[in-house]
């Protein structure tokens, strides 16, 4: 596997891979690795020649009072998941070599970022928007794997790939969770241990949730009444927000007829978690 943090180095091999017919899938992560972004990095293997994996906290998706400087790193321990799995290349550049000459140049996809977490978190998808953009260029990728998890993410990344004709495909992947249901994530590792218990409250209230759209009801205030309920029994959750929208604009909606996200983020003591389900109609 090439371990690499420059983007010449990365262009190169991908230069000599194109040359040799080779198909290239991208997982694009900021590292600290867990078995969701396994999942994508397994997927990419079944489905391309060439496996690149970008391991890069990314600065410009974090709000000036947001955790860029505790996010949990381990690059060493990233290598060997990423070798075992059968990736080509992990990409992991400094802030530096990404953001030379680019910070007057910014990609944006709108209306869909301004719901959910683009409410709390205003330049959140502006930052993902431009470093997935730049992360396509350099690899040259035919497909790029994204997990679910981050429902809004994908929605809006599959957007920009649409709406400024890239040329890739965009895989979404099912959420993977933890044993007792909690969704798998870098920043779990932030709870305590009466946090990391209280925060089995996400899946408790959203698994209700479904089975009531599953069972049939339309009316998504009582869907978002009954999940807020479940989560404010809960004495260390927080509600960030709790909504219900479509799949396709990410708009509220009142009537659930069609495709929905159903997207929670929660506070559990200080660390903000999120948490969805789809449902397609
Ligand atoms: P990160 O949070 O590291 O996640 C990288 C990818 O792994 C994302 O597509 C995310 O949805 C997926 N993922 C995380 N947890 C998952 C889980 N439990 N199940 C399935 N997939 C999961 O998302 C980012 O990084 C960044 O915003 C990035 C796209 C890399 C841009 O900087």
């Amino acid at each position: 596997m090439i371990v690499t943090e420059k983007i010449a180095e990365v262009k190169e091999n991908v230069r000599t891979w194109k040359k040799e017919g080779k198909t290239i899938g991208l997982v694009p992560t900021m590292g600290y690795l867990h078995e969701g972004h396994g999942s994508l990095i397994k997927k990419a293997r079944e489905e391309n020649d060439i496996v690149i994996v970008s391991d890069f906290v990314n600065p410009i998706q974090f709000g000036p009072k947001e955790d860029l400087a505790t996010y949990p790193r381990d690059f060493d321990a990233d290598c060997k998941l990423c070798e075992s799995l059968g990736a080509d290349l992990i990409f992991h550049p400094e802030p530096a070599e990404m953001y030379a000459d680019t910070f007057c140049s910014y990609v944006g996809v709108n209306t869909l970022s301004e719901n959910l977490c683009g409410k709390s978190r205003p330049i959140h998808f502006n930052g993902v928007c431009t470093v997935v953009t730049k992360l396509f260029m350099i690899s040259e990728a035919d497909r790029a794997y994204f997990g679910q998890k981050d429902a809004q993410q994908l929605a809006i990344v599959r957007r920009m790939v649409r709406a400024l004709n890239y040329n890739i495909e965009i895989i979404g992947c099912p959420i993977i969770r933890e044993e007792d249901g909690l969704a798998k994530s870098s920043r779990n590792t932030y709870l305590n241990k009466e946090e990391r218990q209280a925060a089995l409250i996400l899946h408790k209230a959203l698994t209700k949730g479904e089975e009531l759209v599953r069972d049939g009801e339309k009316d998504a205030s009582k869907v978002k009444a009954e999940i807020t309920s479940i989560i404010e029994s809960e004495p260390l959750a927080k509600i960030d927000y709790v909504e219900i929208v479509d799949w396709n604009q990410l708009q509220p909606i009142e009537t659930i007829d069609q495709d929905i996200v159903c997207a929670i983020a929660v506070y559990i003591g200080k660390v903000r978690l999120i948490d969805n389900f789809i449902v397609e109609s």
